[in-house]
């Protein structure tokens, strides 16, 4: 049998496979779907200090082979989260892991902290690459001297690991990533939603209210497979790689180009059992073609 295991370097994983921002909502709602220990963490929905309704519908529009969202971040905040995580953590020992948001450098290093000391909490993943947020213009993300700055700030007020998840929105996201990697982030994760237009022909309108909205799923999946490759080029710390995988062979290609670990999520939506599918194709297809653990094909692409 295969090992999954995946060393971070701070952390054991059991197995690559994470459950991705926004897609799993707060664990909860798929324990009636499957065991979640068999996962190898999961990420909770992005979460600020004070709970936000989000954005008005409509939320979601399908595209050929992805899913565009402007879901606005809603949520209920850091306070009810807390109560949320108590109670999952009850119910399962796979590892939490909260992604934290703020509109403001202040909020996000305040947000941190909260959880940094929940000790029911094993990571947190800084989202500096959400889309949606109107206010303050563009995320932290799309610039690297921000991302520097930030961090730093978020670094000096946690105790637990911090995975900085980048933005493919930003126009050298290499660059984003050593800075955030330069600056303390025990890990990167990428990539976010891809900004992409729907348009009404009828109504002559955006079919969002934000007009651009975040691009998911199967569409963006060699796009988001480029840039972890990039990253992972020049990273010294753990990438964290997703966009579009449905399948083991799809978990594989992320780590073959690099990834250490990697997140699924659209494909939740469509299978709320898709996680657990995952894992099990990942230990058949690494039986299939005699790769007895990860390391051995991590990074190892000829090219
Ligand atoms: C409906 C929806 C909500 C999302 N919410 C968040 C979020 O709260 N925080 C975050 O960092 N990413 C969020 N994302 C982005 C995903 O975590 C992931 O980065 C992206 O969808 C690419 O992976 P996928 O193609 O497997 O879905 C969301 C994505 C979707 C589709």
């Amino acid at each position: 049998m295969a090992d999954l295991s995946v060393d971070l370097g701070f952390r054991t994983l059991k197995n690559p496979v994470i459950t991705a921002s926004g897609t799993f909502g707060y664990g909860e709602e798929f324990l009636p779907f499957f065991d979640l220990d068999i996962l190898g963490a999961l990420v909770l929905k992005g979460i600020f200090l004070e709970p936000r309704p989000g954005n008005p519908p409509p939320r979601l529009h399908e595209t050929p082979a992805g899913l565009l969202n402007s879901i606005g971040l809603a949520g209920p905040g850091s306070a009810a989260l807390q109560e949320i995580i108590r109670r999952l953590h009850a119910r399962t020992a796979v590892p939490i892991i909260v992604n934290v948001c703020g509109e403001n450098d202040e909020e996000f290093a305040e947000v941190a902290a909260i959880f940094s000391g929940l000790e029911e909490v094993a990571m947190l993943e800084l989202n500096i690459s959400c889309p949606n947020v109107r206010k303050g213009g563009a995320c932290p993300a799309q610039d690297a001297g921000h991302t520097a700055r930030l961090v730093r700030q978020v670094k000096d007020r946690v105790r637990k690991p911090l995975i900085v998840k980048l933005s493919p929105n930003a126009a050298d996201i290499v660059a984003v990533a050593q800075a955030a990697q330069d600056s303390g982030a025990d890990a990167l994760s990428l990539v976010n939603t891809f900004l992409g237009l729907a348009v009404d022909l009828e109504t002559r309108r955006p079919v969002f209210a934000n007009v651009y909205a975040g691009l998911s799923g199967p569409a963006i999946k060699p796009l988001a497979l480029r840039l972890v490759r990039e990253v992972c080029r020049r990273a010294y710390v753990p990438v964290i790689g997703m966009g579009g995988i449905t399948c083991g062979r799809d978990a594989l290609d992320f780590i073959l180009v690099g990834a250490s670990a990697v997140q699924v999520g659209t494909v939740n939506f469509r299978d709320p059992a898709a996680a657990a599918r995952i894992v099990s194709e990942i230990a058949l297809e690494m039986d299939r073609l005699n790769i007895k653990d990860l390391a051995e094909i991590r990074g190892k692409l000829q090219a």
